[in-house]
């Protein structure tokens, strides 16, 4: 029996930056996907989702893609596997987790590298957290047809417990960075969702890159902002916000990992501040209940800076906050958003844990 499980992340800050071979700086958090399973002698995959009680099963040398759900991600990451050249075994589990879904912390990557792992163990396969990102990565974009980058698969693969992950988007290196001590990140889920979230997110990729292509280089994150600014008079004004949003925002998660090293929670928080007026000025991925959600925790006593965090258009922020006001602060920010926009927050202190992990027969690994 194994059980192997992958966490969802928070993004401290960076976002949006991943597509641009930019810089991001996300933790893994502690809610997490979980796969039980066993091998099997055949070449079957056999998986319940214990949480709707729907079983899928299939022949690893012959499935096809689906209608659509969780399935998507069991035949996805097998095909990235193989794709990859890896020679599948079969296996039968079940499966569940505890990251809220569709709130922006990376529930599908959590599904996916807890599922990689799963195959990994059975087929023996060597597990490289980074390679793996990768394949995982594909499956959600060429199997799954979401066009994500790569920070939510590294991250789940790759986090560390107690720090923040600093990745460089281009070259896949990661740095380990201290949190800031006697503070706490806070996640803030303000209960709205966007439907139209992938049609949104496409159409800030191709503006991106038709910024990127405008200046004949890679990506954005060749483009400084003194660069843009030559031409200001020349760029449609939306591609301009847009990219002042990514060139800007690489910056400040380069800012930001100043200040974890030298423990600055204050300059930190500003640094978040920051970055949430230009998703929602610039890049205009935020909406009115997250932007209440923001102003509210930015207003508590404690708090030193809040922002919208992941893909946007709804989910969640995230706070920092000193640890000694937490409680106040969830307390003063549930009653708060309630009676201004009628909705009910859920809210998660989370900490900084390990990336994807295993277990056999209560051995960790
Ligand atoms: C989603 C994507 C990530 C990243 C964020 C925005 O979470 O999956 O790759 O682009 O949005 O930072």
């Amino acid at each position: 029996m194994f059980l192997t499980w992958s966490p969802g992340r928070v993004n401290i800050i960076g976002e949006h930056t991943d597509y641009n071979d930019g810089f991001v700086l996300p933790m893994a958090i502690n809610y997490a996907t979980w796969v039980a399973l066993q091998p099997r002698q055949d070449n079957r995959v056999i998986i319940t989702a214990l949480d709707k009680n729907e079983k899928l099963e299939i022949d690893l040398d012959n499935f096809s893609k689906g209608e659509g759900g969780w399935q998507e991600y069991v035949t996805g990451v097998a095909w990235a596997l193989q794709e990859a050249g890896h020679t599948l075994a079969g296996w039968e589990g079940v499966f569940s987790g505890d990251v809220p879904i569709g709130a922006g912390l990376s529930s599908s990557a959590a599904l996916e590298l807890a599922l990689a792992r799963a195959f990994a163990l059975v087929s023996d396969l060597k597990w490289d957290p980074t390679q793996m990102a990768l394949i995982c990565q594909k499956a959600e974009n060429r199997w799954v047809g979401i066009n994500s980058g790569i920070m939510d698969q590294m991250i789940s693969a790759c986090g560390k417990k107690k720090f923040a992950l600093l990745i460089d988007c281009r070259s896949l290196k990661t740095k380990q960075v201290p949190l800031p001590k006697k503070t706490q990140f806070v996640i803030l889920d303000t209960a709205t969702r966007r439907g139209l979230l992938d049609s949104a997110y496409n159409e800030r990729r191709s503006q991106c890159e038709a910024v990127a292509c405008h200046f004949d280089v890679k990506a954005l994150r060749d483009v400084t902002l003194d660069q843009l600014q030559e031409i200001a008079g020349i760029l449609d004004m939306v591609l301009y916000r847009r990219a002042q949003h990514v060139i800007s925002e690489n910056q400040r998660v380069l800012d930001a990992v100043k200040a974890l090293n030298q423990g600055n929670a204050a300059a930190l928080g500003l640094l978040m501040n920051e970055s949430h007026a230009s998703m929602r000025d610039d890049y205009e991925i935020s909406r009115k209940e997250v932007d209440q959600m923001v102003a509210i925790a930015q207003a508590q006593p404690g708090c030193y800076g809040a922002r919208m965090t992941g893909g946007g258009f709804g989910g969640c922020a995230v706070a920092l906050v000193a640890e000694d006001q937490v409680e106040n602060f969830k307390d003063r920010v549930m009653q708060e958003y309630h009676a201004k926009t009628g909705l009910n927050p859920k809210i998660y202190v989370s900490s900084a844990t390990d990336g994807t992990s295993y277990e056999i027969l209560g051995k960790t690994g």
